[in-house]
């Protein structure tokens, strides 16, 4: 039998991770969202593509989540984007209300689901869910760190003309403006950037990354990024579904990881069939540190305002 990944949101990110899903055949997809049609003919357009590019997934669209049930995998895009100007962090109300009402719904139609978060503010959006759900911290976790490294990793490869596949890199810490790329862990060909360029080209790269999201909004006006999103979100499902043990920064509660109690951050974390199957402690400078310390103190503001 195939594997199932139910998407809540039919909106530009939860339709286009559905795409990048369906074009790696990786499971039937069913598309969820409250607005009546979006849904339905965005999975039959999108099903009606399979015999072209030659791909046997099934594609359904439902307002309904008993559409959803015994799902694999479910990944959560629903809430309000940004508009220019917004920070992630103003969509905060409203999507803890999106959210908290999605997590119920999803959660007693799949209850043996892994979720993937990727509505905003991020971290704390998983932080939602993780404690509306009652799942354990395996089997919910948010995508954020593998889209701000992929950013990271574009802006370098182009930085020194190399393939992007030269290119690795990560970044740990909330997804917001404190965010912590890290460069002395960021290699092309296998060498440390910070012996391949000067402090103030590392510095531009890092502040372009953290504003990342911010740059799309600004051309788009209407909304935020979702073909990098929804790939990102795809790897993640692929390295579950396939039980790669692949290791990619997500969002996961910490334990105590990096001096951390009971907080939703980004951190780098093996994904397996069970889902979270481990979080990757790195030995940090003081000054890596610092900088993790002060993402998840601002993750930690936001979750208090809201009181998860
Ligand atoms: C971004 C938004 C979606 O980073 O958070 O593009």
């Amino acid at each position: 039998m195939r594997k199932k990944v139910s998407i809540v949101g039919a909106g530009n990110t939860g339709a286009t991770c559905a795409h990048w899903l369906a074009a790696k055949e990786l499971a039937d997809i069913v598309l969820v969202d409250v607005v009546e049609g979006i849904p339905q003919g965005k999975a039959l357009d999108l099903m009606e593509a399979m015999p072209i590019e030659q791909r046997d997934v099934h594609i359904t669209g439902s307002n309904d989540y008993a559409a959803t049930a015994n799902s694999d995998i479910v990944v959560i895009t629903a809430g309000i984007p940004r508009k220019p100007g917004m920070s992630r962090d103003d969509l905060l109300q409203t999507n803890y209300r999106i959210m908290s009402d999605v997590v119920g719904k999803v959660a007693a139609a799949s209850p043996d689901a892994i979720l993937i978060v990727s509505s905003n503010p991020l971290d704390v959006m998983v932080q939602t869910a993780l404690k509306q759900s009652k799942f354990n911290r395996e089997r919910v976790i948010g995508m954020a760190g593998v889209l701000d490294s992929a950013r990271f990793r574009t802006f370098i490869a182009e930085e020194l003309k190399v393939s992007v596949e030269n290119v690795s890199a990560f970044v740990l810490g909330g997804h917001g403006d404190t965010m912590v790329p890290m460069p002395r862990y960021s290699t092309a060909y296998g060498v440390p950037i910070t012996e391949l360029l000067d402090k103030a080209t590392i510095d531009r790269l890092v502040q372009r990354t953290r504003d990342g999201g911010a740059e799309i909004v600004k051309y788009l006006k209407a909304g935020s990024a979702y073909y990098a999103p929804g790939a990102a979100t795809t790897e993640m499902v692929e390295a579950i579904l396939k039980d790669k043990k692949k290791v990619l920064p997500c969002s996961a509660y910490l334990e105590g990881e990096y001096g951390i109690h009971g907080l939703c951050v980004g951190v780098l974390c093996k994904l397996g069939a069970r889902g979270l199957e481990e979080i990757i402690e790195l030995k940090l400078t003081d000054e890596e540190q610092a900088g993790i310390r002060k993402s998840a103190d601002s993750v930690k503001e936001l979750c208090a305002v809201i009181g998860v």
